[in-house]
């Protein structure tokens, strides 16, 4: 790995007040590193604090407390002084394909939006080119995202936060909303794609057996805190922590191919 982190998370904490008045921690106080080229997988159960993570990454919201570091930097500074410069070098992919696409736009107006800058021809010529990565046909850029299925529009997505070459690709539960063989054929493009992420991926799911495609390092997380970090292998074969036991023993088909 490494030495420089991509990532580095100090005492983060993101805290909502509840109806009560109370404040509830959705992240609680979490160090971690990111290294580049490295994909991670980010577990837990639901409610834990994945997704909230995954947006603390992206600068979508802020810590209340401790620091996160891109590149050295401050994100906090990242995103007031130069977000777009920061979010074509981080992107996210939601999950739910149905939500996070404008209806009003066609596919062709969706991939445009974030290489607007770049001249008419080379725009064509990127898009080509990434619809052939993704898989969709060409035909697919005059629909609006209501005319596709939930894997196109999630192809859709991959291909729009592609475009702007990130070196970092946060995927909240992409493959959650999809039915199985919709949901076998975004892991297998996922696969390829991820050696084309110099700076690495986080791959948020409840699901073990799904991570376990995809990501070299396994994070756990309950109530906010990170309960174990390792390797795939380490975490699947000999997990320390009762937590992580739990979630395994879960797996239908146990031992997962790894
Ligand atoms: N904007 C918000 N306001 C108040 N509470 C929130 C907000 N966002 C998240 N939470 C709470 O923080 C906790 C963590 O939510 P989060 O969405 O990060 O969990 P998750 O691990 O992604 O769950 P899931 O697997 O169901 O997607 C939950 O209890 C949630 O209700
Ligand atoms: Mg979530």
């Amino acid at each position: 790995m490494n030495s420089e982190p991509l990532f580095q998370l100090k005492q983060v904490s993101k805290t909502y007040a509840t109806r009560e008045g109370e404040e509830f921690h959705a992240v609680d106080g979490i160090d971690l590193e990111f290294h580049r080229g490295v994909s991670y997988a980010l577990v837990g159960e639901s409610g834990s604090g994945k997704t909230t993570l995954g947006r603390l990454l992206t600068g979508l919201v802020c810590s209340t407390e401790g620091e996160i570091f891109f590149e050295g930097r401050r994100l906090r500074d990242w995103v007031r002084k130069s977000r777009t410069k920061f979010c074509e070098k981080v992107q996210i992919i939601f999950q739910n394909p149905y939500l996070s696409l404008d209806p009003k736009w066609n596919i062709r107006e969706i991939l445009e939006e974030g290489i607007r800058g770049m001249p008419g021809r080379e725009r064509k010529r990127k898009i080509a080119v990434i619809l052939e990565r993704v898989r969709l046909a060409a035909a697919c850029l005059h629909k609006k995202p209501n005319a596709l299925s939930g894997g196109e529009r999630q192809r859709v997505a991959i291909a729009r936060a592609l475009l702007v070459e990130p070196e970092f690709l946060v995927l909240d539960e992409p493959t959650s909303q999809l039915d199985v063989s919709t949901q076998a054929g975004i892991m297998t493009l996922l696969k390829e794609l991820k050696s084309s992420l110099k700076g690495g991926l986080l791959f948020i799911t409840h699901d073990i057996a799904l991570a376990s495609q995809l990501a070299e390092v396994f994070i756990v997380m309950r109530r906010g805190k990170i309960i174990e970090q390792g390797l795939r292998q380490e975490i699947l074969l000999s997990s320390k922590a009762p937590y992580t036991q739990q979630l395994l023993a879960s797996i239908p088909a146990w031992p997962p191919l790894i």
